[in-house]
């Protein structure tokens, strides 16, 4: 639609794909990442798929002034904010890297983005700030409670744009509660591209099918859900790229929240099964004991954001599972190396 839209991390797995989608709706992009988790290659594929260019800024968003000069140098008109770190065993060993980079990165972004007389964000926050659900699904107004640093880190900044927007009421800030994504566009030619042994459900199915693992460790089999092993409401990622979209043309006055989910959930055994059907291999698995802080189930309410946002997630698990294994199965080590 005709704007400069700075996405932070948008070398990243959801980033890219929403990077895409704002090429594709009109909009001009700015890439901010420092490639901590990320490659420049995703940026390079969006703009093969899309015909256009990205305007691409190497910045660690911690450090003040390259954040300073990122708007000095672009004329930025709304901003997404993806970048961040996200392993959540990662933020249990490492808590004041996650603390550093996720709270230092998003003050930096928010201070310059007012000095520059921006004020509309979208956030990435995350369904990980309700930690174990009193209430399923899971509207927004219910009670938050991360269990993990990671999350700890997503609910602080939301409560920061609480604050920001509460203090100064140019601020326009959509806060989007992600709940699983997974899948890839469509092409096959950006995906998620995680860094060693993937922590996720879909990217480790993925690699078993590929071949690079033997097989998947499940991680509990007694939870009280249908089969026994953990139900999550999974979101293709062209659905929580297009949310973005809706999240910018539908800006609050002040500061709110929104789930980004389905309302339908998998177990890990579904996955599997769709997992085996859309790629024709075996996907061997073993059930062993919970890991650590994981939940029974997780389920969004996403009627708010049906309604305010007028966006819905209607992709299929199975078509999650399909776009999933295309970039796979193109991709097996996923993207090239940038010195490659
Ligand atoms: P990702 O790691 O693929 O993308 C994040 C990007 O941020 C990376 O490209 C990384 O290099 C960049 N980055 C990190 N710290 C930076 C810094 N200080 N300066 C500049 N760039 C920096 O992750 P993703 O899956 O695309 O997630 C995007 C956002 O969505 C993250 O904030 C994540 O916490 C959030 N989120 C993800 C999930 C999920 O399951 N993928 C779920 C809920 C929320
Ligand atoms: N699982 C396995 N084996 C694996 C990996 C996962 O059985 O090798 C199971 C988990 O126990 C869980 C389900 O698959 O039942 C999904 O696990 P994921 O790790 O894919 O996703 P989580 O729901 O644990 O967490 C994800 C992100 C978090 C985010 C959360 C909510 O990793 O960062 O979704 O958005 F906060």
């Amino acid at each position: 639609m005709d704007r400069t839209i700075l996405v932070t991390g948008g070398a990243g797995y959801i980033g890219s794909h929403t990077a895409l989608a704002l090429l594709e709706a009109g909009d001009r992009v700015v890439i901010a990442d420092n490639l901590v988790n990320s490659s420049k290659q995703s940026i390079a594929a969006v703009e093969r798929l899309t015909g256009a260019t990205i305007e691409f800024a190497e910045v660690d968003l911690t450090d003040r002034d390259q954040t300073r000069e990122l708007f000095d140098t672009y004329p930025v008109e709304a901003a997404i904010h993806f970048a961040g770190l996200k392993a959540v065993g990662e933020s249990t060993e490492k808590p004041l890297l996650y603390y550093r980079n996720n709270l230092l990165s998003t003050i930096n972004l928010l201070e310059e983005m007012a000095a520059h007389d921006v004020f509309q964000l979208v956030f990435s926050s995350s369904a990980t700030v309700y930690g174990d659900p009193e209430i399923l699904p899971i509207p927004e107004g219910a009670a938050t409670g991360p269990t993990n640093a990671y999350g700890r880190t997503k609910l602080m900044i939301e409560d920061i744009c609480r604050d920001v927007a509460a203090a100064d009421p140019r601020w326009q800030i959509s806060l989007l509660r992600y709940f699983n994504p997974v899948g890839a566009h469509q092409s096959g030619d950006i995906g998620e591209d995680p860094n060693g042994i993937p922590n996720n459900l879909v990217p480790y199915v993925m690699q078993v099918a590929v071949g690079r693992r033997e097989k998947l460790s499940v991680f509990g089999g007694d939870y009280d859900t249908h089969d026994g092993t953990g139900v999550r409401d999974y979101i293709h990622v062209i659905d929580l790229a297009a949310g973005h979209l809706a999240a910018l043309d539908h800006l609050p006055e002040g500061c709110r929240e929104y789930n980004l989910g389905t309302g339908s959930g998998a177990s890990v055994i579904d996955v599997v099964k769709a997992a085996e059907a859309v790629s024709g291999k075996e996907i061997p698995y073993e059930i062993v004991g919970r890991r650590t802080g994981d939940i029974a189930t997780s389920l969004a309410d996403p009627q708010r954001a049906n309604d305010e946002l007028e966006w819905r997630a209607d992709r299929s698990i199975d078509a999650m599972l399909t776009d999933a294994w295309r970039w796979q199965s193109k991709n097996p080590e996923g993207y090239p190396r940038d010195d490659a």
